[in-house]
């Protein structure tokens, strides 16, 4: 079993470019200026999510089955918020504090969605702006067409383009590379682990369901987010929607 070595630490022998005085990398993936912004509810203003954490953590199971409810606006903006809202600019702007955990702070991690029924939002391909707490507009895309395009992507699991919004999260490696050189492959693949639990725990909250996904085909899910597969690569998926009684 020669993957066993990656559960390991590496002895680290080389030195990280942050030892090296290189430049810290962006903490968030640059857009243009004129790029669709869609505002979003303020973490100040929820209203919804306030269950006993026991009762989340006791309740989450993963959930397949989605009804046709359309998640509200502020439903859709407390899961980001939950899964990578930022709480605070540390160190001069340098590095960002979350909802969740990230080794050295270095949060690599960008958010795509799918959104296929967010009431007042139109359907398509958004990013997340963490650090502004808005939505960036990516592109159109047709919510009837989702269940087969996902199902392509993620190995005929066509129950993942049923949900209201599907998250996609990927990772842009640098950004703990810088800190950790060899060393990240533990440290990213353990901390997109913390955000994905967070959607679990923040669903239980709105009697929303998901389910984390890793068996999806690497290049086609590159290609359906537009990122190339190296300086960035999408690395976990889970859907959303309100919970369809059996
Ligand atoms: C890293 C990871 C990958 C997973 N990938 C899939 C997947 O591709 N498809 C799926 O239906 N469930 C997937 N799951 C969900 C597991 O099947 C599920 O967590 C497990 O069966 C236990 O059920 P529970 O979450 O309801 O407790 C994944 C879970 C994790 C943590």
């Amino acid at each position: 079993m020669g993957y066993r070595k990656h559960l390991k630490n590496p002895i680290i022998t080389e030195e990280s470019d942050q030892r090296k005085g290189l430049p810290l990398p962006p903490i968030q993936k640059p857009y243009t200026e004129d790029a669709k912004l869609v505002d979003l509810v303020s973490p100040d203003d929820f209203t919804v999510g306030n269950i006993p954490l026991l009762k989340a953590i006791t309740n989450r199971i993963s959930h397949r089955k989605y009804t046709d409810e359309s998640l509200t606006l502020e439903e859709f903006s407390y899961l980001l918020w939950t899964t990578q809202g930022v709480k605070e600019l540390a160190r001069e702007g340098r590095i960002t504090l979350r909802t969740v955990p990230s080794g050295g702070a270095m949060h690599p991690f960008e958010t795509y969605l799918v959104v296929n029924r967010v009431e007042g939002i139109e359907s398509g391909l958004y990013r997340y702006l963490a650090i502004e707490h808005k939505l960036l507009f990516l592109k159109s895309l047709d919510p009837k067409e989702m269940p087969e395009k996902m199902g392509k992507i993620n190995n005929g699991q066509t129950f993942i383009g049923k949900g209201s919004v599907v998250f996609i999260w990927s990772v842009r490696p640098y950004r703990t590379e810088w800190r950790y050189g060899e060393d990240s492959f533990k440290d990213i693949l353990m901390s997109v682990g913390h955000i994905c639990q967070n959607l679990y725990l923040a669903c239980e909250g709105i009697n929303a369901g998901t389910c984390a996904i890793v068996a999806y085909q690497q290049k086609l899910l590159d290609d359906f987010i537009g990122v190339d597969g190296n300086d960035e690569i999408s690395l976990y998926v889970a859907p959303v929607g309100k919970i369809k009684k059996e």
